[in-house]
Order: C-alpha cells, then structure tokens, then sequence
C-alpha cells in the first residue's frame, strides 16, 4: 500500500464524471488499498478515487461502524429515505465545514473488489457518506450543496 496525494478543491479533475470500472483486477485493488491507506492517514471517513486523480467509479469508506471499511465499485443510490442536516467536509477542502442536507437513509448498491454485487444500508454519518462519495463520482462537490458555511472558530 501506498499513501497518494489528494487532489484539492479548485482542480478540474473532480469536476469530471468518472467511467465505470470493468476490470476487477490486481490494479484496482492496488488503488482501493492506496485509497484507504491515504483517506486513514488523512483522518477521513471517505474517499473517492478521482480525489486520488483516478477517474474510476470507485469509492472506500470507513465511518468506524460495525461495517469497517467499505469497498464500492461501481456504486448506486438505489434507494433514500427521509431527510438529515448535519455538518459536512471533504479531504479535498480542508478546514472547510458546512451544512449540508442528505437523506437520513441510503442503499446503495456496488460491486466488490471482486466484482461481487452487494449492497449496503446506512442512516446517519454513513447515509452521510454513500451521497457524498457518490456525487465526487460525477464531479458534484459537497461545497456546491452547502446550506451554511460554519465560521472557523466555530468548529
Ligand atoms: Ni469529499
């Protein structure tokens, strides 16, 4: 495993839409492990491959849940219910933190590293976190859905 940069706010790269992953092989796994690897040591509870400059439709995410680390490949909202408020950043925007509303729950169905279909169901931080991967997948940021900025000494 390797830690990689992670691209900032600003760069055209996470304005693109990613292309769907066909090949489930030793290189995708390299970059999902470079990805958990990098999104740990950057304290992050998400990442999505294009803030590593992959535009691939990959995402990992760990919200330290009974879940662990999630691997997603490919991944859709399949379902949402309700509605959640709750502050928000990105590895991507550092230091910045806003409110952004989200359903309160999500499904989302992926394929695994192996190209095993499966689906998850969150609520909270995690229903939180599927939305979020999966908008840096088609180049939508957490900034542009904002509600309010929280000020920097509020944090
Ligand atoms: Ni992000």
């Amino acid at each position: 495993m390797a830690k990689r940069e992670i691209v900032r706010f600003g760069e055209e790269v996470l304005r693109q839409k990613c292309a769907e992953v066909t090949e489930f092989n030793e290189e995708l796994w390299e970059l999902l492990d470079d990805m958990y690897e990098t999104m740990c040591a950057a304290n992050g509870v998400g990442l999505a491959a294009p803030q590593v400059g992959e535009l691939l439709r990959v995402v990992v995410i760990d919200v330290d849940d009974k879940n662990g680390r999630i691997e997603l490949i490919n991944p859709v909202i399949a379902g949402m219910r309700g509605k959640q408020t709750d502050s928000e950043g990105c590895l991507s925007h550092p230091g910045k933190y806003g409110y952004v509303e989200r359903p309160a729950k999500v499904k989302v169905k992926a394929r695994d590293r192996y190209g095993k279909p499966v689906s998850y169901i969150g609520t909270g931080l995690l229903a939180r976190a599927f939305c979020h991967e999966v908008d840096h997948l088609n180049g939508i940021l957490f900034a542009d859905k904002v509600i309010e900025w929280i000020e920097e000494e509020q944090k």
